[in-house]
């Protein structure tokens, strides 16, 4: 998708050569500056009861005499905000599904300006609208045919505006790729696969790829991550992906992506309602994926690294068991109460490997918990960090990505849920408080690192008739990680 900046000449909107132009419509009534027959069409709905000033409102209108576009949609826009442009995008972008137009021209009815940061949700809106799976779906619908977006605005704002539209490429780029690996089928999206995404990506944005094999982790001692792996055929694969935009010198973020391809929960078995959907249990692994991509489109300027440790959390016989002990990378046991809480047995090695990096920051992100969901639901995800700077710089990330997160207690009163008689600790305490719990447990592992953890569980992917990964928060560890660069 090509996007880009135009201003409308004499012929105004009317005259705008597209094969179809979006027009955003404040509150207000029918804006004074448009043009005539343009506003023809959008006074008539108004008074035939086609067309109210009201958030969703959507109007289409093919071959308007006088208008150069052959089709014509109407799009009402609530405020100037870049959360409220997303939404009224995305209901105009609904009525092109299926239609012919490659070209499509966007508008502002009043002739509105332009921000940095609507640029950017515009892109995101036009990604979300065209995104279909098709991988393993020979019948899916025919893609779209969109291939340009242009955006209607004023000369001076077309420099901060470019900047947005760039920006929300890297990130729907990313975003894009990490939801076409998770939605994958676990039989297809492997730790092995996982490992050739990345150095597929390695090669095409110049990154180092290095994967470590069961024997080089039994080597290093990461006895947790390997319980997890043990049960399945499928070789782990611990993943560590660099991109050096800035000096050797410079300390590096540090993301790690949990990375379970399938979770069935293994000994302590998931029952068998939806846990087709475990398979977006390596969506952190996706997202880490994604914004690596993203940071290197952008050609960032700041030092990223991420690491995932990837396998399939399966029953067998030779299956970690509940009340199995292990010793972590860290030297630290653990008794594994419950083998289904498998995603902090694979983030805790990550953590301490991380260590060696001398990181500014470490973030781990995780479909953690059903707990999480149960606390925040499907709009944003659970943020957890002791670190309150590093908090604020997190959620700030996400409100301006419109990918949010919220923030979530670490008081060490909840650790006293991991005392264990026979470890240093347990894997798992009672279902009250479970995703702080598991954020405790990560603690554990973080020593003097400055870390911060995100549970994804509830905003990695959609279940139900739209069911398929969302892509996020590529949008939010880009934001942050751009933030971050020189
Ligand atoms: N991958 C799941 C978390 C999950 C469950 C995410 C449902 C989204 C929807 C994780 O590995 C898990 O199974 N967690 C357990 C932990 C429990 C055993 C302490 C959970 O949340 O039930
Ligand atoms: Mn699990
Ligand atoms: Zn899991």
């Amino acid at each position: 998708m090509d996007f880009k900046t135009q201003w409308v000449g004499a012929g105004g909107l009317a005259g705008v050569a597209a094969d179809a132009l979006l027009v955003l419509v404040p509150p207000g009534g029918v804006p004074k500056g448009l043009d005539k027959p343009l506003t023809e069409v959008l006074a008539a709905a108004v008074k035939d009861g086609d067309f109210e000033f009201k958030a969703g409102q959507t109007l289409y209108a093919h071959r308007v005499v006088g208008v150069k576009a052959a089709r014509v949609v109407f799009a009402f826009l609530a405020d100037t905000s870049a959360k409220a442009l997303r939404k009224a995008l995305g209901g105009g972008l609904a009525l092109l599904k299926g239609s012919g137009a490659k070209a499509l021209s966007i508008a502002q009815a009043d002739g509105a300006s332009w921000t940095a940061a609507c640029g950017e949700a515009l892109v995101a809106a036009v990604s979300e609208a065209v995104y279909l799976y098709r991988e393993t779906k020979p019948s899916a619908p025919a893609p779209s045919k969109l291939a340009a977006v242009s955006v209607v605005c004023a000369k001076g704002e077309v420099a901060g505006l470019t900047a947005g539209l760039q920006r929300g490429e890297a990130i729907a780029a990313g975003a894009t790729l990490a939801r076409e690996c998770a939605n994958r089928p676990a039989n297809h999206c492997t730790p092995s696969f996982l490992a050739a995404q990345a150095r597929q990506l390695g090669k095409a944005f110049g990154l180092k790829v290095e994967v470590l094999e069961r024997k080089d982790c039994e080597k290093l001692g990461m006895g947790s991550f390997l319980a997890v792996a043990q049960g399945s055929a499928q070789p782990p694969k611990f993943i560590v992906a660099r991109w050096q935009g800035a000096g050797k010198q410079d300390a590096p973020v540090v993301l790690v992506g949990k990375g379970i391809t399938f979770d069935t929960g293994g000994i302590s078995i998931k029952p068998a309602a939806e846990m087709d959907e475990m398979k977006f249990d390596m969506g952190g692994a996706a997202s880490v994926l994604g914004t690596l991509r993203a940071v290197a489109q952008a050609k960032a300027k700041v030092n990223l690294i991420g690491i995932i440790p990837a396998c399939e959390n399966m029953p067998s016989g030779s299956a970690v068991k509940p009340g199995d002990v292990v010793t972590s990378l860290s030297g630290q046991t653990i008794e594994i109460l419950n083998t289904d809480a498998e995603g902090r047995l694979i983030l805790c090695d990550a953590l301490t490997y991380a260590e060696r990096f001398k990181p500014a920051v470490v973030i781990d992100i995780a479909t953690l918990t059903g707990a999480c969901v149960i606390a925040l639901g499907h709009h944003r995800s659970g943020l957890f960090s002791p670190d309150d700077a590093l908090a604020a710089e997190l959620l700030a990330a996400g409100e301006q990505a419109l990918d949010p997160a919220w923030r979530m207690p670490l008081d060490e009163e909840y650790d006293e849920a991991l005392k264990s008689n026979f470890a240093d600790m347990a894997n798992v305490g009672p279902r009250a408080g479970g995703s702080i719990t598991a954020a405790m447990f990560l603690k554990r592992f973080t020593g003097k690192l400055s870390w911060a953890h995100l549970d994804i569980a509830g905003t990695a992917w959609k279940s139900g008739v739209a069911k398929g990964a969302t892509g996020r928060p590529v949008g939010l560890l880009t934001h942050f990680v751009l933030g971050r660069a020189k």
